[in-house]
């Protein structure tokens, strides 16, 4: 990946500006820095030719549609900041008869001793909206068609491959003999913010109950443990909340083939 490109995806600014090696200065906004797709919008350009050669490169990230101009991109403002605002490319809802073909991305999430209906039915909600490949509830025999699960789960409890495990360990463990990566998610000693989520194999992340979080156990074998920095007198935040927060933070770095 080119530098630029981590440059941008790091800090999550779509506003780049070609430095060009000659006089020519194209602002660029990308509007797609995934890893095979890129397409960059010129804005404004002293050379008109370069800035249609941008305007869509099929493949090899937003650094090489901006390099074909002849430059190097440097990070150059916030999007907020930059006046204008680098719209999502549209997401047409999925045809409900194709959904169960599509790819779901490589994340495991298991819940440890989750079992409070509302919180469950919710992590499903949020299993169906990231499009991860499994949900594992563990440690009880989960009923589906419980009427508070079924609401909070808002139509999404037969979208996600699912199933109930006795424990978290047991997944956990089998999860990294697979090859997965085990993230905890809890307020715990050496822990990093969701945004430094390893991405380099697939991903099981495990969340904990209300009362007890992450299992000794779980936390022992993780090979990263993932905090949301907290500045209010809470301490910690509803279970939910923090998954979403880092599937979503996770999510960015596994984009859906
Ligand atoms: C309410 S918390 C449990 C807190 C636990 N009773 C304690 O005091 O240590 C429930 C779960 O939500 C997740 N969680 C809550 N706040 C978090 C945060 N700031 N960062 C990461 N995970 C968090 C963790 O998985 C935690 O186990």
């Amino acid at each position: 990946m080119a530098r630029g490109d981590e440059r941008a995806q790091a800090l999550g600014q779509w506003e780049a500006v070609l430095e060009a090696r000659a006089p020519t200065v194209l602002l660029a906004r990308l509007l797609d820095v995934g890893p095979r797709v890129a397409v960059a919008e010129a804005l404004e350009a002293s050379d008109p030719e370069g800035a249609a050669r941008a305007v869509e490169q099929p493949a090899g990230g937003a650094g090489a549609a901006l390099r074909s101009v002849g430059g190097v991109m440097t990070v150059r403002r916030e999007r907020e900041s930059a006046g204008t605002k680098a719209a999502m490319p549209p997401r047409p809802r999925p045809d409900r008869h194709d959904f169960p073909t599509l790819p779901r991305r490589p994340i495991r999430m298991v819940l440890d001793g989750v079992s409070y209906l509302p919180n469950i039915g919710t992590m499903f909600r949020l299993c169906d909206a990231f499009r991860v490949e499994r949900l594992y509830v563990c440690g009880f025999d989960l009923e589906a068609h419980k009427r508070r699960l079924l609401s909070a789960a808002a139509g999404t409890v037969g979208w996600v491959p699912w199933e109930s495990r006795p424990d978290a360990l047991g997944v956990v463990e089998e999860s990294r003999a697979a090859g997965y990566l085990i993230a905890a998610i809890e307020l715990a000693e050496e822990s990093v913010p969701p945004e430094a989520i390893r991405s380099d194999a697939p991903l099981c992340l495990v969340i904990g109950a209300e009362r007890h979080g992450v299992s000794a156990a779980v936390l022992a074998l993780a090979d990263q443990r993932v905090e949301i920095p907290s500045d209010g007198v809470g301490g910690s935040i509803n279970l939910t909340t923090a998954a979403a927060i880092v599937l979503y933070a996770a999510s960015r770095k596994y984009p859906l083939e």
